[in-house]
């Protein structure tokens, strides 16, 4: 089979996630995200279309820039209610074999050590399907949750998770050598202390003494996801990532293969090859039995979508109250401490520069739409790909049925051309991906092996 294309479903454990207004729809499921059995169905959707993962964004404060308050994020659902995405994966799992889980924790979120204690947990009980999406977090709200007085400074942010991912590899890489669980019920021996070590870590904002709680995990580290898109967080995907997330338009091919291109060159200055990083383009497929059909469910879509929620999203993404701005001024304008990629990113990828933020609101909820027959989704995924996007994170319109719809329609096309897996390779999650269980030599973890 040739370079195959990977695939991620991507969702929150909330009822509006990226296409705010659509969730008052009878076809869509979002209402039910409380309830457990729509995860599980989803999980078992997934794997019977070879997903590599389902992968659950996360935030950790409401969108409350807009209008100076959260009433409009409150009122659209946009990602409030919240539900913490961790404990949906060991019932998904129970459901799968195979399928991965990739979840959002922010670095600000919980200590580094009952994370990686966490993860480990995780890893474990799922035998080595699941990753981590890195996030420093955006919204103001988040900082003044969780006792910082307010959001750390963007590049603060950075720092705090480099050394959270050194204390977590520390844990995870280093703290228990291979061979340290005995479990030898003849002398009565479950592990040997002489290979079980602390950490001793002590940085500029951790702590860590050590041993790791757990014992290692079928991946130890997890499969590490990111999504940064600005100077420093494209710097931290290449030192760091193993997928990175990508969100330009559909519309610019471009903007996704520069990304990809200027991370592999920083990551080959580290020393890793660019086969140790692929990369995902999020994407909404509209499918229909006619390109007249799926241009009409396209139109509704977007007819039904909620500019309000929109702008409360991206208020909180931008870091900018676009309530009480201009919606008709040009987007150059933004000067932004957080999520300075994204903003830069809608710049570069609007065509026409004097692009208002109100036509970006509107023209953002169908930027992520591929439109058409299940042979023409195809075709531009595989366009995609021969480009050098490594994959494609399905954001849905509604859910199940934008997975569904996939699956059922586009999927078997893409099998048909040998881009898409009929069966899993066995093992880890990494193994699937990469071929191999732990991280590789070339990847900083390797550092704190013993
Ligand atoms: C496609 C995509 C998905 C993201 N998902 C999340 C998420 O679930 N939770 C979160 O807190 N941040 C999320 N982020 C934010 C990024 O992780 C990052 O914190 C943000 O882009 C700011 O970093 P930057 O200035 O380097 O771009 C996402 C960003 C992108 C582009």
């Amino acid at each position: 089979m040739k370079k195959r294309i990977h695939l991620n479903a991507f969702s929150m454990n909330c009822v509006s996630h990226i296409q705010h207004g659509l969730w008052v729809r009878d076809d869509t499921r979002q209402r039910e995200f409380n309830r457990i059995e729509p995860w599980i169905e989803l999980a078992r959707l997934l794997e019977r279309g070879g997903f590599d993962a389902l992968f659950l964004a996360d935030v950790i404060g409401t969108y409350d820039l807009y209008r100076g308050g959260p009433e409009t994020a409150i009122v659209e659902a946009v990602q409030i209610p919240a539900n913490d995405p961790m404990p949906l994966i060991p019932a998904m799992a129970m459901a799968t074999e195979h399928l991965g889980f990739a979840f959002t924790s922010s670095v600000l979120q919980v200590p580094p050590f009952t994370f990686a204690r966490q993860i480990s947990t995780l890893d474990h009980l799922t035998c080595g399907r699941i990753a981590w999406n890195i996030v420093t977090s955006y919204l103001p709200n988040a900082g003044t949750n969780l006792g910082l007085g307010g959001l750390p400074p963007h590049d603060e942010r950075y720092a705090r998770a480099e050394e959270y991912l050194e204390v977590a590899y520390k844990l995870w890489e280093g703290s228990w050598e291979d061979g340290a669980v005995l479990c030898d019920t003849a002398r009565g021996r479950y592990a040997d202390p002489a290979r079980i070590h602390p950490i001793d870590h002590a940085g500029t904002y951790y702590e860590v003494e050590g041993p790791h709680l757990s014992e290692p995990s079928p991946q130890r580290t997890p499969l590490l996801f990111q999504a940064g898109s600005s100077e420093r967080g494209r710097e931290f995907a290449a030192t760091h990532a193993e997928c990175v997330f990508m969100f330009a338009s559909m519309r610019s091919l471009k903007a996704s293969t520069g990304v990809v291109q200027d991370i592999r060159a920083r990551a080959a200055r580290r020393g890793r090859r660019p086969e140790d990083i692929l990369f995902f383009q999020g994407v909404t497929p509209v499918v229909g039995g006619t390109e007249a059909e799926a241009e009409a469910k396209a139109a509704d879509y977007v007819a039904q979508s909620s500019v309000e929620g929109g702008l409360a999203h991206m208020s909180g993404s931008v870091g900018v109250d676009l309530g009480a701005i201009d919606l008709d001024a040009p987007l150059a304008s933004l000067e932004t401490d957080a999520m300075q990629g994204v903003v830069r990113g809608l710049i570069e990828s609007a065509p026409d520069k004097s692009l208002t933020f109100r036509d970006l609101v509107r023209s953002r909820a169908s930027g992520q739409f591929i439109t058409g027959t299940p042979e023409q989704i195809a075709d531009t995924f595989q366009a995609w790909h021969e480009a050098g996007v490594d994959g494609f994170n399905i954001v849905y319109a509604v859910t199940p049925g934008t997975f569904a719809d996939f699956i059922e329609g586009v999927v078997p096309e893409l099998r048909r051309r040998g881009l898409v897996q009929s069966d899993y390779a066995p093992g880890t999650l990494r193994e699937k991906l990469f071929g191999q269980a732990r991280l590789s030599a070339r990847h900083p973890a390797a550092a704190y092996r013993r």
